[in-house]
């Protein structure tokens, strides 16, 4: 049994990993911002922790709880994350800053926290939730996958550093999922764009990602923590899981297409 903590446990892709590793018989701490999701948690028998990864007194409290309960943490799993959409022009860098403090300080915080831990115990697993889209981009996303091209070049160069203590490092990259993700991208991207040039050329492409969103082509998040929960596993773990709609064939178009080609794919397809 591992004992693991989770962030964004209470909803999409983190829910569903938090369920799916209890009920392979791990004691799961997972990370939430409401009382409605604490619930929910504990109902599946896992425990929750009141953690919002952007706040650093929650953050040490989280992790000084947990090691005080178990005495040990195996397993951190980054998954809280959200999609900044919209034209560079239109976000206020206070905005954008926001999107790395959640999807790139948020996780380095609690790495910083827990690593003295892990090279304590002399091992460790730390799986970080990046995206396709931390290896390829998408219209309007600027932010968002600064953010998350952010979380895989500081995971592989923290791979390199901690490995001689026993600690492996593990990204997750999935394509298109059915979770609340999309509507917070496509909300934030409407509204950031009316009454701006980039007015028209936002709402197509909202509309294009929420249809996307709806068609069924969409990955459920099953598909996603089933990756995780073998990346917990694995007894020689992958680098980099590539998981879910799109991720495979998006990373194969951009590897063989000239750029503009690309971007030309990027910005029409949706
Ligand atoms: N869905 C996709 O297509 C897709 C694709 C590639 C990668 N991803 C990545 O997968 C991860 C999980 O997203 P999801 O798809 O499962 O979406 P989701 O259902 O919206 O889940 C995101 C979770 O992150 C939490 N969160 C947001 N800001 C936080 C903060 N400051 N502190 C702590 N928790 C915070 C949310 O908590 P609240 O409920 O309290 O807001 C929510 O539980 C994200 O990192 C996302 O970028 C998603």
């Amino acid at each position: 049994m591992n004992i693991i903590l989770i962030t964004g446990a209470g909803s999409g892709i983190g829910y569903e990993t938090a369920v799916s590793l209890k009920a392979q018989g791990h004691k799961i701490y997972g990370g939430i911002r409401s009382q409605q999701a604490a619930d929910k948690l504990r109902q599946n028998g896992i425990i929750p922790i009141k953690l919002d990864v952007t706040n650093e007194i929650e953050c040490k409290q989280a992790v000084e709880f947990i090691i005080e309960n178990e005495k040990r943490l195996d397993v951190l799993i980054n998954n809280a994350g959200y999609g900044l959409f919209g034209a560079v022009e239109d976000i206020e860098i206070s905005e954008a800053m926001y999107q790395l403090d959640v999807n790139l300080f948020g996780m380095a915080r609690l790495i910083q926290m827990v690593l003295p831990f892990m090279r304590g115990q002399q091992g460790g697993r730390i799986i970080n939730i990046s995206s396709v889209g931390g290896r390829v981009v998408s219209y309007m996303g600027a932010w968002y996958h600064a953010s998350k091209y952010a979380v895989e070049a500081f995971s592989d160069a923290l791979r390199m550093e901690v490995s001689d203590f026993g600690i492996d490092v593990i990204l997750i990259e999935p394509g298109g999922t059915k979770t609340n993700w999309w509507e917070t991208a496509v909300k934030n991207m409407k509204l950031r764009s009316t009454g701006g040039v980039y007015e028209k050329a936002a709402e197509k492409a909202a509309d294009g990602m929420m249809k996307l969103y709806s068609s069924t082509l969409m990955s459920k998040p099953a598909v996603i923590s089933k990756a995780i929960v073998k990346a917990v596993h694995a007894k020689k773990p992958k680098a980099r899981y590539i998981v879910g709609f799109g991720s495979r064939s998006l990373l194969f178009l951009h590897f063989i297409l000239p750029v503009r080609w690309y971007d030309w794919l990027a910005k029409h397809s949706i």
